[in-house]
């Protein structure tokens, strides 16, 4: 059997409308733009409005994916939705199959945070590599707004929402070159958006419970310590199994939650600061979204060009955390 390769031969992006910068914050919560800047490299987030919805951002940044790529919606195979925030718990990715009109496509949604958008295009690589599906839908999106306790000024100034794509084609040469995934359960409770439960009793000697889902609660130094920690290892292993030296590297493409995250992994895999892509000043972390986000911003502005190899990496919630080397293009 031949081997079949997998490209990524699209991207596309799509933002809210509101803007909220770190001037406005500091009316609601005890803060600074000097402290937000300076902590995280923050100066402006977007965020949905009312008539926004997943379904809707995430559409719009496929269509503009599957433009870039010349692929109609037709000719999908696959859409694949990385989300932790769906409009609705039983999964969106079948409601924005429907309004792409890809009606060949299986949709599903999966969920690991904001290393959602690796996860799931390592995972709809297979479906290429396999020999099953041809052309393959990826989307990582989020409204974290909806999950932010607004008067917690530890959470509510890292956050916006957003939404990315990008399409993956089979193709004869392999320019997905190389992977990491890891998880550890064990400091699940450092990053959460945990369901409450609250018992309630629908006959005698039945009780149920029915509650709701609480704000993000984050324990932001060990999610620090973990990241500077473990993402550089993973980010050297993909390299590895890409066998790939890292000053072969173009670029940098890391989970845009934080500008001091960004440089200390930079620093530590001694990658120049100009191979690092960054866009969070404009975003804050956008979670699922923020990699497709970035490298399609990346692109679109002519910085990655064909054939540019970049260092993917997320983060996040689970804990969770993942690195994918690839050739744009
Ligand atoms: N404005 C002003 N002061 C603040 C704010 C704020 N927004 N937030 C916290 N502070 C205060 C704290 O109360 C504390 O005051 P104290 O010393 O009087 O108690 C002080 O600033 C320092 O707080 P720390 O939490 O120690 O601040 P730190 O330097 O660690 O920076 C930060 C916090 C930016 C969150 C950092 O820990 C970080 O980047 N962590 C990683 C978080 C991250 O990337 N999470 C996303 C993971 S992705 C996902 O899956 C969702």
């Amino acid at each position: 059997m031949t081997n079949i390769g997998v490209s990524i031969i699209g991207s596309g992006s799509a933002i809210p409308e509101i803007s909220l910068d770190n001037q406005q914050l500091s009316q609601i919560v005890e803060t600074s733009d000097e402290w937000i800047s300076s902590r995280t490299g923050i100066s402006k987030r977007q965020l949905v409005n009312t008539t926004e919805s997943l379904c809707s951002l995430a559409t719009q940044a496929s269509r503009a994916a599957l433009g870039q790529a010349s692929i109609l919606p037709k000719d999908i195979d696959l859409i694949i939705l990385a989300t932790s925030t769906p409009d609705d718990l039983f999964g969106t990715a079948c409601k924005i199959q429907w309004e792409l009109g890809a009606e060949k496509a299986v949709a599903f949604d999966i969920t690991v945070a904001c290393s959602g958008f690796l996860f799931a295009l390592v995972t709809g690589s297979q479906f290429i590599r396999n020999g099953v599906y041809q052309n393959v839908l990826l989307i990582g999106a989020d409204i974290l707004s909806r999950w932010i306790d607004w008067e917690d000024r530890r959470t509510c100034v890292l956050f916006g929402d957003g939404a990315g794509a990008v399409v993956l084609q089979a193709s004869e040469s392999d320019r997905l070159l190389g992977f990491e995934l890891r998880s550890d359960g064990s400091q699940n409770s450092c990053l959460s958006l945990s369901y409450q439960p609250q018992e309630k009793k629908i006959i005698e000697g039945v009780t149920v419970t029915q509650g709701t889902y609480q704000p993000i609660a984050m324990n932001g130094k060990e999610v620090y310590r973990f990241v500077v920690q473990k993402v550089p290892e993973a980010i050297e292993k993909a390299l590895f199994k890409a066998n790939i030296d890292v000053d072969k590297l173009d670029w940098l493409l890391l989970h845009q939650a934080n500008q001091r995250i960004l440089d200390a992994v930079a620093s530590r895999l001694n990658i120049p600061s100009q191979k690092v892509i960054s866009n969070l000043q404009n975003y804050g972390n956008t979670s699922a979204a923020s990699i497709p986000l970035a490298l399609d911003e990346a692109v679109r502005k002519g910085m990655v060009n064909s054939g540019d190899i970049i260092a993917a990496s997320g983060f996040g919630a689970g804990l969770s955390w993942g690195a994918v080397i690839f050739q744009w293009n």
